[in-house]
Order: structure tokens, then C-alpha cells, then sequence
């Protein structure tokens, strides 16, 4: 990516890599990665810890009590081997249901409750869910204070995901954030769009510097980041404590070591070694089938491994064979040869075409 001469200038003007708190759980860098539903769930939050990002939130959960025992929601409440803090985001409508899944899953081990204001989703807007409200302050507020009231006696954190407002002429992040951190929330991330925008044009910065003017407490910067220099910028341009990163790590959980070292040192590591994404991708196919099981784990890999493969030689063929088998272990072959057939051409991974996972989300 380009930088104008200001960005350059501030680009390197700061260290922007430290330790920080969320509540009283001290993590060891601020570089987070972002919740996305059927992505992040605890095979893929684990290999993200794994590579160097410091904290995960699990994908939304619903507050709704009749679906807490279903195969969905048991699987992406699922943390078993997980590294702490243990981070649960809960979605809903009604402030005393999402008191009580936050009972419910602090119970079950949640040791930080995230609220999701943030997700543009229609099934979940339409239930006046996820980003859609943020339009209704009273109500958002309501669900704020009684999720928080609910984990006290737990004393465990909660923290508050948005977007910047429904739409452009209603950006309401900064009043939300401000009643949020009054209401004893211990943490806002901001993904830098408005509901409206969807996931399309570019996500602006400016708002979130106006949440982390005017908050104390922790504020997370989200959207768009897609390199180690990015995560650098945004840092710089919000004067956020933590950068989270979403889209970029999909098929690319090595970026956030990428970026901790960017942020330590000053300069880029190089690519991965052929031969270690292979081992990554065959350890992250092997957990993912133990969660999903054989049946649904063979078909519910094929987008992880399309991410993994994306814009690499002979990739398109690849993900047409991928996407017509329907054995674990045959999976593993196929994955195991095409990697193996890449490292005869370079040690390290080289993408033919720098395709970003940002321009291809819906
Ligand atoms: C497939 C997908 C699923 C998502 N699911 C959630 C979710 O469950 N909860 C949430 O707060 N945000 C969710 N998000 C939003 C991300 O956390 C993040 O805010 C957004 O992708 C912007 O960050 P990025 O540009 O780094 O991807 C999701 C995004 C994607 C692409």
C-alpha cells in the first residue's frame, strides 16, 4: 500500500506495540483478532493465539434461551483447550435475556462478556439485534446496564463492539461509547462504518479517534486492516489502544506475528515457508473436523482452504477438485499434495496476485 507524506511521517513516529488490560486480565500486546461468525470459531481463534494475536472473542452467541442447547450454539460456545481470557460475545434484543446469557455462558467459562452492536446482519437487524441498536440509544443503553449489572458479581469485564452509527447523518458511536463507559463497560471497539455501509467502501478512522478522545477506558481500532503497515497507521491515526483484525486473517492467521513484529521492530518478516503453512493448514483441518464432525468439518473446511490458497499458482483448479470431495482424509491428501507441489516452486509462499480478502467479503 501507498502512504502520503503525512501518513509516512506518522507511520513512523510512534512504537505503537504494548501490553494492555481488559479489566483485570493483562494481555500481552494489542493486537486482537475480530469475531466472525462461522469463521472464528475455537479451531481458528486458536491458531490466531497461536501465530501471535493476543486475544480472540468467540463468534456471537444469542441470547435466546430455547437455542442455547443447539448443535450451533454448543459449537461456537465451545472453548476446550483454549488460552485465556475466555471472551463470549452475546447478541440480542431484550436486556433481561442478555443479562441471563451472560450468566449463562459466565457460568460456563466465559471470563469476559462482549456485547455485539456491530453486526450488519439482516437476521439479526431485524430483531433490532447486532448494529441496528445502536439506533435506539435508550434501548442499547438498557441492554448495556443490565448485562453489566448481571457479570458484577462474577466481576468479570464487559467490553462493547460497534459500528460508528446506522448510517452517515447518525453517527452515534461517540455518545453510545461515552454512556457505555459510564454504565461500567471496560472496553469499545469500533469497526469504522456505519451500518448502512454494509462491508463496501473503506472504513474511516476519524470517529474512532473521537471515541478514544473521549473515553478512559480501552478502545479497540477495526476495519480494513490488512497488512502490518495498516495496523501501524490505524494505531497512529486513532491513538487506539488495540488494533483488531477481521477479513485479513482469513487463510492468513500468520499475520498477526507479521504485524507484532512490524510494530516491534520497524520491519517486515518475510513470507511463510511453504512447507509450515501446509503443517498449519493440516493442524487447523484436523480441529476443525473434531468440532464439526467428519460430515459437516469436510465441507465446512472447503472455505477456510480457499482463503489459504487464494491468488496462489494453480489455486483455481485446486479449489474445483476441493470442492468435490467429501472424505476428511482424502482432504488431507489433496491439500498435503498441492502444498508439496508448491514448495518445488519457491520455499516461500508468493501469491500470484495480491488479491485481498477485503475486496472479495460480501
Ligand atoms: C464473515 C463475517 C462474520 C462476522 N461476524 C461477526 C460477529 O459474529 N460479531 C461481530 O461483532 N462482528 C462480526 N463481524 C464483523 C467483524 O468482527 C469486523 O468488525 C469486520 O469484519 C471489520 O473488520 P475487518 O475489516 O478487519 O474485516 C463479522 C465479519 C465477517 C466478515
Amino acid at each position: 500500500m501507498r502512504f502520503t507524506p503525512l501518513e509516512s511521517c506518522l507511520l513512523f513516529k510512534h512504537t505503537s506495540l504494548f501490553n494492555m488490560r481488559i479489566g483485570s486480565f493483562e494481555l500481552a500486546h494489542n493486537v486482537f483478532v475480530a469475531p466472525m461468525a462461522g469463521v472464528t470459531d475455537r479451531p481458528f481463534r486458536m491458531l490466531c493465539k497461536q501465530l501471535g494475536a493476543s486475544y480472540a472473542v468467540s463468534e456471537m452467541v444469542t441470547s435466546r434461551k430455547d437455542l442455547w442447547d443447539s448443535l450451533k450454539t454448543s459449537r461456537r460456545a465451545n472453548h476446550d483447550g483454549e488460552s485465556g481470557p475466555i471472551a463470549v460475545q452475546i447478541a440480542g434484543t431484550d436486556a433481561d435475556m442478555m443479562a441471563q446469557a451472560a450468566v449463562h455462558n459466565i457460568e460456563r467459562g466465559a471470563q469476559i462478556i462482549d456485547i455485539n452492536m456491530g453486526c450488519p446482519a439482516k437476521k439479526v437487524c431485524n430483531k433490532w439485534a447486532g448494529s441496528a441498536l445502536m439506533q435506539d440509544e435508550s434501548l442499547a443503553m438498557q441492554i448495556v446496564q443490565a448485562v453489566v449489572d448481571a457479570a458484577m458479581p462474577y466481576e468479570v469485564p464487559v467490553t462493547l463492539k460497534m459500528r460508528t452509527g446506522w448510517r452517515a447523518d447518525q453517527r452515534n458511536v461517540v455518545s453510545l461509547a461515552k454512556q457505555a463507559e459510564s454504565a461500567g463497560v471496560q472496553m469499545v471497539t469500533v469497526h469504522g462504518r456505519t451500518r448502512e455501509q454494509g462491508y463496501s467502501g473503506f472504513a474511516e478512522y476519524d470517529t474512532i479517534a473521537q471515541v478514544k478522545a473521549a473515553l478512559t477506558i480501552p478502545v479497540v481500532a477495526n476495519g480494513d486492516i490488512d497488512s502490518p503497515q495498516k495496523a501501524k497507521l490505524v494505531l497512529t491515526l486513532t491513538g487506539a489502544d488495540a488494533v483488531m483484525i477481521g477479513r485479513a486473517a482469513q487463510g492468513r492467521p500468520w499475520i498477526f506475528r507479521e504485524i507484532t513484529h512490524y510494530l516491534n521492530h520497524g520491519s517486515s518478516l518475510a513470507p511463510p515457508l511453504v512447507a509450515e503453512v501446509k503443517r498449519l493448514l493440516l493442524q487447523h483441518l484436523q480441529d476443525h473436523y473434531s468440532l464439526y464432525g467428519k460430515h459437516l468439518g469436510v465441507r465446512s473446511a472447503r472455505k477456510h482452504i480457499a482463503w489459504y490458497t487464494q491468488g496462489l499458482p494453480g489455486a483455481l483448479a485446486f479449489r474445483k477438485t476441493m470442492n468435490t470431495i467429501d472424505d476428511c482424509d482424502q482432504q488431507l491428501r489433496v491439500v498435503a499434495h498441492y502444498f508439496d507441489g508448491l514448495a518445488q516452486l519457491s520455499d516461500r509462499l508468493q501469491p500470484l496476485e495480491n488479491t485481498s480478502v477485503l475486496e472479495t467479503s460480501t
